[in-house]
């Protein structure tokens, strides 16, 4: 993935883009550049980044080379074809250096037109799938940039956002978007400003069009106009942004990641205020024929998202009855899934832009499903695709390890169940209330956890020092477990794996050794006992047990070489409270390392490739 940035109004474009692609650095962070528009051509600066250097912070020293102007393009990417270098970095010019183009998605068919271009001449400079883009649009402009920009859009497969210039337009930026997010911002002063995501724009205007797939904008003079590829003109009105563009930032905080985790009691205030009515009834904001003759539900999600997802099909088999099953995204759309009119299919994702999410979306759609997309990001395509949506109000996440939206999107699979399950009967309304009760306390009680982060940083100083750690659990547990080992491994780049407890002794016992830590997430009452002896297993082998229990699993104390005890919780909602020491754990383990906590090495925060 990848973050692109435009400008052209009236005042210096450089430092406004270079300004843009920092909000948009956590896309991709491996290369960056700008080009700017000159009366002598494209002027262009662009880098990859160099050890323990980020990209941006190597080009923020050559901005001042750039000629003053007032139009220009920027990117900020993440490699997928051709490895992250200067050459490969954008802005891609062509041969003439009178065109240049910034590019986000894969063009699926790049080779065999790269191929015809140098047949007919062209010399290419880097590896990439994009450079195409700046060579067809020299082959076919004729004086009109936008018809040369339609007619490269004829040729190329694949998805994308673009935004292209060219000298010979002074003033003048064409962009695109077919399957990868792209805005533009209306300024104050008769000027634009395109990118790949609002928090790029804020700071400058909260009037913003969200281009669809298939549409083209054109904005020069301080006008804008859209259509579609085939030209076709398209009416569109700006949508106002109410969120605050300080929200986006650090606010004081060394990491983001720190600042969201702490975040967490108010994003789940957020999320669950106006959901539940005076009377104590669920209100989800979706008209009820959705949800009638729901026989099934099918949850569909990567990464972290999946994780939340495996919690969701728990609580709704559990409380609603209703059969459910969680699915990778990436694999649920090749097994030709058995889906029909009657499968709800909810697809998560904080983003609503990871491109394997959107195709198990567009695959349950084709197969007649009704399709709920959970997600954070107002306007995204999940959002606009779904027939209905809940977001998760975490407000923006910009550390690549997600947890303000984990928890926002585990309090939606718990409003969805109970709301499901008190439609079809399955759970009185006593049970129900008790339950939202504790969901309305649950905030309190994180707040609690995030007072105590001395003890959490001694068990990660421990952790830290690891080559390899295992997490177990049980039932809601493992789930916890798989998504605090991911946390773990992203950032810290310490192995990690998590193991339902009970797996333990059919083979994963062998690699248990005194230096390797297991935590032990034991919050489940049913299934404490049996966790306890698994334990017990890791210990007769020397391992060193790190346990997230709950206060009334006091046995554990004797087994466990360390316990973080948690406030009081009910099973069914303890994986809210439960991740949030495991989070913290990951956190401080990867700065005892070193490492880069917001943009951990070879990963991006939205996924746009398959
Ligand atoms: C891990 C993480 C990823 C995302 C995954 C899906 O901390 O953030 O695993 O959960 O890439 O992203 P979304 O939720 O945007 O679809």
């Amino acid at each position: 993935m990848c973050g692109i940035v435009g400008y052209t109004g009236s005042r210096p474009a450089g430092p406004l883009l270079f300004d843009g692609l920092q909000k948009l650095e956590y896309r991709g962070y491996d290369s960056a550049g700008i080009a700017l528009l000159t009366p002598e051509g494209v002027q262009t600066v662009k880098n990859a980044g160099q050890k323990d250097v980020m990209a941006l912070e190597v080009l923020a020293g050559k901005i001042s080379l750039l000629p003053e102007s007032v139009t220009g393009i920027g990117h900020t990417r993440w490699a997928t074809h051709g490895r992250p270098t200067d050459a490969n970095a954008h802005p891609h010019s062509d041969g003439s250096g009178e065109f240049a183009a910034v590019h986000n998605g894969i063009i699926e068919n790049y080779m065999v037109l790269r191929e015809r271009l140098q047949s007919e001449g062209c010399v290419f400079r880097s590896e990439t799938d994009s450079e195409v883009i700046a060579h067809l649009l020299a082959r076919h402009y004729s004086g009109d940039l936008a018809e040369a920009l339609r007619l490269v859009l004829a040729e190329i497969e694949g998805s994308f956002a673009i935004v292209a210039m060219s000298s010979r337009h002074p003033g003048q930026l064409v962009a695109a978007r077919q399957n990868v997010p792209l805005i533009v911002g209306a300024g104050a002063e008769n000027e634009f400003f395109i990118a790949s995501d609002i928090p790029a724009v804020l700071k400058e205007t909260r009037d913003v069009y969200v281009l669809e797939d298939g549409e083209m904008a054109v904005v020069a003079g301080g006008k804008i106009s859209f259509s579609d590829f085939a030209g076709t003109p398209r009416a569109k009105t700006t949508m106002r942004v109410t969120w605050d563009a300080v929200a986006a930032e650090k606010a004081g905080y060394e990491h983001f990641m720190l600042k969201e985790i702490d975040e967490q009691p108010r994003a789940l205030r957020d999320t669950l205020y106006g959901r539940v009515d005076k009377s104590g009834a669920i209100n989800l904001g979706i008209r009820a024929e959705f949800f009638s003759g729901v026989s099934r539900v099918v949850l569909v999600a990567c990464g972290t998202a999946y994780h939340a997802g495996l919690i969701g099909r728990e609580l709704l088999e559990r409380w609603a009855r209703i059969p459910a099953e969680t699915a990778i995204a990436s694999e649920f759309r090749y097994r030709r899934p058995l889906v029909d009119e009657r499968t709800l299919v909810v697809a998560v994702s904080q983003s609503g832009e990871t491109a394997d999410t959107l195709a198990a979306l567009r695959e349950a759609r084709k197969s007649g499903a009704r399709v709920l997309a959970v997600t954070n990001v107002v306007g995204s395509t999940a959002a606009r695709e779904a027939d209905e949506v809940l977001f998760t109000w975490a407000g923006p996440e910009i550390a690549v390890a997600s947890t303000k939206a984990y928890t926002t999107q585990l309090e939606i699979m718990v409003l969805l169940a109970l709301f499901l399950a008190t439609d079809r009967g399955r759970l009185g309304r006593e049970d129900c209330a008790s339950i939202l009760a504790e969901l309305k306390a649950l905030p309190a009680k994180i707040e609690e956890i995030l007072a105590r982060k001395a003890e959490l940083q001694r068990i990660a100083a421990y952790v830290s020092k690891a080559d390899s750690a295992f997490f177990i659990g049980r039932g809601l547990d493992w789930a916890v477990a798989l998504e605090g080992a991911l946390k773990l491994k992203e950032i810290s780049y310490i192995h990690a794996e998590a193991y339902a407890a009970g797996e333990l002794k059919h083979g994963t016992l062998a690699l248990i050794t005194a230096d390797t830590p297991v935590l032990a997430v034991v919050t489940q009452k049913a299934l404490y006992e049996k966790t306890l002896s698994n334990v017990e297993e890791v210990k007769a082998r020397e391992g060193r047990v790190l346990a997230i229990a709950r206060p009334d699993n006091k046995g554990l104390a004797a087994s466990a070489d360390e316990v973080f005890w948690l406030p009081e919780v009910s099973d069914a909602l303890a994986p809210i409270v439960t991740i949030v020491p495991l989070q913290i754990i990951a956190y401080y383990a990867a700065v005892q390392r070193g490492n880069h906590v917001d943009k951990p090495r070879n990963l991006a925060k939205t996924v746009t490739t398959e």
